[in-house]
């Protein structure tokens, strides 16, 4: 508000003023900023940007990834990934000149080596991803060194220790883990992980994140079935839903950190579960509008809460398999500023 207005009008006019514009037309002034913002930037089917390609080449690298990690493991599975990430490739070679040193890159090949050494008794499946990817690619992935992507095993044995371990081999040792034992998990043994995690940081001590632990078969199934990103898999012994009460914010410029002060609670919840010898996968919530609908009816969420993420709950099974979701170094994110 101007400073010549706010001198000439009286107070309590000057106070409903603000009142107004630092309410809901503030609100929606920045959610047309956000959005103007993430339409320019995000990896959409037609994005032809470096980083873009390389964001869609990591999420069709993570499906085949999630393939390979099943126990039952379905032959021929992931056309339409594979599909999609010999098109992304293929963009991404025109365009970056050291793409064989890529991160994303050298990922992807690694996952599409280990794909095509377990099928190499079925030959209907190698012809098509050799419909569908150059030779020279097809060579290059069956040379990949396997520690940079695809899947890989370790025993329920390895996690025994894990109360003991140093928060670097925690968390190193740590992976989503997506196929649990069949036994069941109660609340008092999930419980010590949540009070670990109310530790976690949040603006002003504010705390807003709710946590749901949801231990009903039924309704974690029809809750997994909203969700989508979890098909394929049995339904987890207990899912976590992570909310975040927009009632402890106090302006409309705060109105996201609920996600940010959630997202911290999260890890720190995946980290102290992990510690507690509990396998977790961190599930998204990104919901269109029906499905939220549904999901918020279904667990009784009220609409001052916004959904930040579940997490799924369970025993490690014997044997784990799991993805290697590769990551980037420090150096590929980091900007120094010193200047
Ligand atoms: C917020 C969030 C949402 C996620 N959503 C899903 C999901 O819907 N389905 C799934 O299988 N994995 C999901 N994941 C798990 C990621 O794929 C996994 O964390 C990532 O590949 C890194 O692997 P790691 O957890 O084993 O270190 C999600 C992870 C996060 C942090």
């Amino acid at each position: 508000m101007k400073d010549y207005l706010k001198d000439n009008l009286p107070m309590p006019v000057v106070a409903l003023i603000k009142s107004v514009l630092n309410g809901y037309p503030s609100l929606i002034m920045s959610s047309l900023r956000e959005s103007r913002r993430y339409n320019k930037a995000y990896a959409k089917d037609t994005a032809k940007g470096t980083k873009q390609l390389e964001s869609r080449m990591m999420y069709f690298t993570h499906q085949i990834e999630k393939g390979l990690s099943h126990k039952d493991f379905r032959y021929g599975f992931g056309k339409r990934p594979l599909q999609y990430l010999a098109k992304t490739l293929s963009l991404y070679q025109q365009q970056v000149p050291n793409y064989s040193d890529s991160m994303p890159y050298r990922s992807a090949l690694v996952a599409l080596g280990e794909y095509l050494r377990r099928h190499a008794n079925h030959e209907d499946t190698l012809i098509y991803v050799k419909s569908i990817f150059p030779v020279p690619t097809v060579d290059a992935a069956l040379k990949m060194n396997s520690a940079e992507g695809g899947s890989f095993h370790f025993s329920e044995e390895s996690k025994k220790n894990n109360a003991v371990l140093t928060f670097r081999e925690l968390s190193t040792n740590r992976h989503s883990i997506r196929e649990f034992s069949d036994r069941p998990i109660t609340y008092d043994e999930i419980k010590p992980a949540v009070e670990l995690a109310m530790r976690t940081p949040s603006v002003c001590n504010r705390q807003p994140t709710r946590i749901r632990v949801i231990l009903n078969h039924d309704l974690i199934s029809k809750a997994l079935k909203l969700q989508g990103g979890f098909n394929g898999y049995a339904t987890p012994p207990a899912l976590i839903l992570l909310t975040a009460d927009n009632r402890v914010f106090m302006a409309p410029q705060e109105h996201n950190e609920g996600y940010t002060d959630g997202g911290l609670f999260g890890m720190s919840l995946l980290l102290a579960l992990e510690e507690q010898g509990i396998a977790s996968c961190p599930l998204n919530t990104m919901f269109r509008k029906g499905p939220e609908k549904a999901t918020r009816e279904l667990l009784n969420i009220p609409s001052y809460e916004n959904l930040v993420m579940y997490i799924a709950v369970g025993h490690f099974p014997d044997q784990c398999v799991t993805c290697v979701s590769h990551r980037f170094r420090a150096d590929d994110v980091v900007t120094v500023i010193d200047k």
